[in-house]
């Protein structure tokens, strides 16, 4: 798959870790985060990348920052996002096959990087289980996009 990788100052190394990791799966990674650890504003880079996520330039994202929540609740201001903030596998494998997530998001502050690592394996294996109550929830969500 094509991935979107983005991150903070909170989170470069984990970054490299984490790209790293996916490239070794066999994945195309493109990072658009910082590679510096001066501070920076992590909407931007939520932004830029979940564009290129609703956009199909990439198949899906991830994202990184000191908890992963600020970079997330950015991505899914961009309509027809989709992003959880996950800091275990449990909920990064019902994120896709409930609720077609199609960005992750979780903090280089609160995760480790094996735990992270297994994070993102877990989303990216996982499938959405299509159709009924899921699909239509989706869309329900995707009705309040248009509502606002
Ligand atoms: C940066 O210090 C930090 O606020 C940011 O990485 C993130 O945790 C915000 O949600």
């Amino acid at each position: 798959m094509k991935i979107v990788i983005a991150n903070d100052h909170a989170a470069v190394e984990l970054k490299h870790e984490i790209k790293a990791y996916m490239e070794s799966l066999g994945h195309e990674v493109i990072n658009i985060g910082t590679d510096s650890n001066e501070s920076c504003h992590y909407p931007e880079f939520g932004k830029k990348a979940a564009l290129m996520v609703a956009n199909h330039q990439v198949d899906l994202g991830v994202l990184i920052c000191g908890t992963g929540v600020g970079i997330s609740l950015a991505a899914n201001k961009i309509k027809g996002i989709r992003c959880g903030v996950c800091s275990e596998t449990t909920t990064a494998r019902l994120i896709r096959q409930h609720n077609n997530a199609n960005m992750i998001a979780f903090g280089a502050r609160i995760v480790g990087s094996e735990l992270a690592k297994d994070i993102v394996k877990t989303f990216l294996e996982a499938e959405f289980e299509g159709g009924g109550r899921h699909q239509q929830r989706i869309d329900m969500i995707s009705a309040i996009e248009n509502e606002a």
